[in-house]
């Protein structure tokens, strides 16, 4: 549904977004995922045809946001940052007049708008001024009207900044109930966004891209090498110097640090060999020496450390080269 192809936009000599390359798929909910400055509202920009790129193109349902800007216009529904509202109108008088700039059929305006404010929870204002809202309906008339005239494609850039807890939910849920009609981006720096709406994540920094996946995958992948949590009982066979000794001859075990001991029981954290998972040999160890084996899991890394690892400073070599992280 979307192409984006050796995209780079430039700002007199700065570089906003330096050659990125992805493609979303028709009905896929992705979250666009990086820190402030990363390039996300310049690329979002560029789809939605508000800037030219300076290299590279980009295509939504086959139009080229260049060429064809007018094609893309109609299949897009934009809600930008600061969501252009016009306080001094009612919600339906703004939400009509909307409706006529994108379009919709003069006969078809008052259905659709109605629809639109039952779907985004807002007809119950339709008749108060924008500027007496809250900021979460404020927030769900933009998103009415970024659908107005009912868009293949949704591109939301932070939609949830500055709502309260309860707001940012009620967004959140309103963005998933859409997904089923609508393809959508929706850019944030807030990674438990992601995960709450998002099944795939781009994730840019400095205005490259830094991996394009899954959110599932993201993890899984980061998870290779890192630390397992082992909770061993041995009935008083064997102190914890015996035990921590025994995992450390495993194949495969780099490293194991002691956590804690509750009189037989001993928790130990074991890193594996960079790609290696040793899991498997660790629990047959245990069984081996005749130890209970009580608990074995993989500390895996959130996606917030993944996503540190992929910005941060520390190099993402620290990760296992797989294919899909992009270079
Ligand atoms: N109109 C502009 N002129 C010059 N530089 C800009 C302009 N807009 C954004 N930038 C710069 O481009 C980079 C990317 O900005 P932006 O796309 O807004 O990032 P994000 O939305 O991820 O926070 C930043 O370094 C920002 O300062
Ligand atoms: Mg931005």
């Amino acid at each position: 549904m979307i192409q984006v192809e050796g995209l780079t936009k430039r700002y007199a000599r700065h570089v906003a977004v330096n050659n990125i390359s992805f493609a979303v798929e028709k009905g896929d909910i992705v979250g666009f995922l990086g820190p402030n400055g990363a390039g996300k509202t310049t690329t979002m920009r560029v789809l939605t045809c508000f800037m030219p790129p300076t290299e590279g193109r980009a295509t939504v349902a086959g139009f080229d946001v260049f060429d064809q800007p007018h094609e893309v216009k109609k299949r897009i529904g934009y809600l930008p940052e600061a969501p252009p509202l016009y306080p001094e109108m009612s919600v339906e008088d703004y939400l009509t007049f909307v409706a006529r700039l994108k379009n919709v059929p003069a006969g078809e305006i008052k259905q659709r708008t109605g629809q639109v404010m039952e779907r985004c929870a807002v007809a119950d204002v339709r008749s108060k001024l924008i500027a007496k809202l809250s900021k979460g309906y404020r927030q769900r008339v933009g998103l009415a009207q970024a659908i107005i005239h009912n868009p293949d494609v949704l591109i939301l850039d932070e939609p949830t900044s500055g709502l309260d807890p309860k707001q940012i939910n009620e967004t959140r849920e309103l963005i998933k109930s859409l997904a089923g009609e609508h393809t959508i981006i929706l850019s944030t720096h807030i990674l438990p966004e992601v995960e709450a709406v998002c099944q795939k994540v781009i994730i840019i920094n400095k205005g490259r891209l830094v991996a394009t996946d899954s959110v599932e995958n993201l993890k899984d992948r980061a998870s290779v090498g890192s630390a397992i949590q082992v909770q061993v009982d041995t009935d008083g066979q064997a102190d914890a110097v015996t035990v921590h000794q025994r995992l450390e001859q495993v194949p495969g075990v780099s490293k194991v640090l002691d956590r804690t001991a509750h009189g037989n029981r001993f928790v130990f954290e074991v890193e594996s060999l960079q790609g290696r998972n040793a899991r498997p040999d660790v629990a047959r160890a245990v069984v081996h020496a005749g130890w209970n084996l009580l608990e074995l899991k993989s500390s895996t890394l959130s996606l917030e450390e993944v996503f540190l690892e992929l910005t941060g400073s520390q190099p993402a070599a620290a990760l296992a080269p797989v294919s899909g992280v992009a270079q």
